[in-house]
């Protein structure tokens, strides 16, 4: 397996670890903050313990993956001698264009750079490096040790042979990579969060309430989340910047978020991460009616 760098470590950038040690690969996981380092390698530590009590691993695959990961608040120390970079750092287009430019400036020059990024534009990443071709979009699903799917999405420069060795690394993983282009949401985004929105709207409008919308998607469309819980756990913010993304992108009105994401939002309510969203939620993250 190739030799990765995992650059942030929080809800998804410790998963991405996760997988790659789990699956034989030596992983630097690393992070401005020396606190989201400690706190990524509890959550996979955590993550295993609940693997071998389910017998999925044992107790050695459990101390050989955490021993395949090693920890750096450097970047430029994180980065030496690796084959492919994955950046899952805060999405915010200028901390990912600074850490590319970064990135290009000190990786070897077949490294390949990946970004886990659910709504920036791969092609705009890649212009800010020398290597635009070998700069693509490796878009893991929350949580990441469970979901399969990964999205591998294609700048406008990015070239074949790059596109191939993530779509083999990316079955390394035991995941499926799904090939798609660098268009506003991708795949993914695109058709979930009109459809998140369009639920927001039907409650807006005061056509069912929070639950009632919930259980006609779940027990109606066989979705294991209703629109409005998933939100909540994707969080509203979240939700609310990528609408905001397809909306400039394709200047198109059928994505305008609804008036209610924007007021949740503004006034902090934001999903399970605040406590409360269309839902309240206790310490175990249990959704209760609000
Ligand atoms: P998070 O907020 O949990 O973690 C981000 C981490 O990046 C933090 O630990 C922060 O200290 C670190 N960081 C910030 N600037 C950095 C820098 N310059 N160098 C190194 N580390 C830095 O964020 P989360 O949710 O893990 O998201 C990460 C990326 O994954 C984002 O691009 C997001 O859009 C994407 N994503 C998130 C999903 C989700 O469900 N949370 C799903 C799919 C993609």
């Amino acid at each position: 397996m190739s030799k990765i760098a995992v650059i942030g470590s929080g809800t998804m950038g410790n998963g991405i670890a996760h997988v790659f040690a789990q699956n034989g690969s030596k992983v630097n996981l690393v992070d401005i903050s020396s606190d989201a380092l400690k706190k990524g390698l509890a959550t996979i530590s955590k993550n295993l313990d609940r693997m071998v009590a389910k017998e999925k691993i044992d107790a050695e695959t459990k101390r050989a993956t955490l021993d395949n990961i090693s920890t750096h608040t450097s970047l430029t120390d994180g980065i030496q001698g690796i084959d492919v970079v994955i950046e899952a750092a805060t999405e915010n287009l200028e901390v990912k264009l600074d850490i590319f430019r970064n990135l290009d400036e000190n990786c070897g020059p077949n490294t390949i750079l990946a970004t886990n990024t659910s709504s920036i534009s791969i092609t705009q990443i890649a212009a800010v490096t020398g290597r635009p071709d070998k700069v693509i979009g490796m878009h893991f699903m929350n949580p990441v040790p469970i979901m399969p799917l990964i999205e591998i999405i294609r700048g406008y420069s990015t070239s074949d042979a790059t596109t191939d060795s993530i779509m083999k690394l990316s079955e390394k993983l035991g995941k499926t990579p799904v090939e798609v282009n660098d268009y506003p949401g991708f795949v993914a985004n695109r058709i979930l969060m009109p459809m998140i929105n369009e639920a927001i709207e039907t409650l807006f409008n005061g056509v069912a309430g929070v639950r009632e919308i919930d259980t006609v998607m779940k027990l109606g469309m066989a979705h294991p989340m209703g629109p409005l819980e998933l939100a909540d756990f994707i969080g509203l913010d979240v939700c609310l910047s990528i609408l905001n993304v397809m909306y400039d992108g394709f200047k198109n009105p059928k994505y305008a978020p609804s008036p209610l994401l924007i007021n949740m939002v503004t006034a902090g309510k934001l999903g399970v991460k605040s406590g409360e969203g269309f839902y309240s939620y206790s310490e175990s993250r249990k959704a209760e009616k609000v």
